[in-house]
């Protein structure tokens, strides 16, 4: 039964042929890419078609900001912020494969970050009110259908980035992967109300998790349309 669903969804539901876009959040370390990739092999499993994309892009202005990030270039967090405005609205809207298109055309999309990443990490610097208005025209273009917010505690995924890498960014020290999931924290009271936000425990496995996360999403392809 359930699987006959999926197919209603998979084949293009009805009128609806709009795929979905789902976007996970967390602090660096938190198990993002990862759990991204487990759910879009999930979803290409249940015939979903659906692709995976993150934010900084691998763009001209991604890039840039990443030059940023590792220290290669100085640049004020005033300069930042924009930055990762722009890259965002290149993402969407670029010729070709940009997000509004892809999920217009049917295809389920699952971005690892948005614009709740921007508001919780340009808060730091910024007022929050300012980092949300200045990201108004990207929601106005795609608002996500549901935003996962992988909840890890902050000492667990500084274990993981140390563990697993060579180097260390400029959001990635301890005090600032505290700061950070407070500032998200913030940013859902303030526009939860607005956006289909749902936290997931980030603790345990990577199947475990992924498992959270899949009982999340799996609403969304069953048809009720
Ligand atoms: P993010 O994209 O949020 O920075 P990653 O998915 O890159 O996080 O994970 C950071 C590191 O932690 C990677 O080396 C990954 O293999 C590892 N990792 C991810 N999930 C878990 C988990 N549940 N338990 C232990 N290690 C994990
Ligand atoms: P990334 O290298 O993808 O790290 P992770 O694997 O932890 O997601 O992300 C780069 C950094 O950019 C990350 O520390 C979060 C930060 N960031 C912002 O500060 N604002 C934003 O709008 C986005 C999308 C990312």
């Amino acid at each position: 039964m359930e699987r006959n669903k999926m197919e209603t969804q998979k084949t293009g539901c009805g009128n609806n042929i709009r795929g979905r876009f789902l976007v996970l959040e967390g602090i660096d370390g938190s198990g993002k890419s990862t759990q991204v990739r487990l759910l879009a092999e999930r979803l290409r499993n249940e015939g979903i078609p659906c692709d995976k994309t993150m934010e900084p892009t691998d763009g001209p202005f991604g890039s840039q900001i990443r030059q940023v990030l590792t220290g290669r270039i100085q640049a004020d967090p005033r300069v930042l912020a924009p930055l990762f405005v722009a890259d965002r609205l290149d993402h969407l809207l670029k010729e070709g494969n940009g997000l509004k298109a892809r999920v217009e055309a049917g295809v389920t999309v699952i971005c690892d970050r948005y614009y709740y990443s921007n508001y919780a990490y340009q808060s730091a610097d910024l007022s929050m009110d300012w980092v949300i208005g200045a990201n108004e025209p990207c929601r106005q273009i795609l608002r996500p259908d549901l935003c996962l917010f992988l909840d890890v505690d902050p000492d667990a995924a500084l274990e993981r980035i140390t563990r697993n890498r060579d180097h260390t960014e400029l959001f990635e020290k301890k005090s600032r992967l505290i700061q950070t999931r407070k500032d998200y924290q913030e940013a859902f009271r303030r526009i939860g109300n607005e956006e289909n936000i749902v936290t997931i425990d980030g603790s345990g496995s990577k199947e475990e998790i992924a498992e959270r996360i899949w009982e999340a999403v799996r609403p969304l392809f069953i048809q009720s349309l």
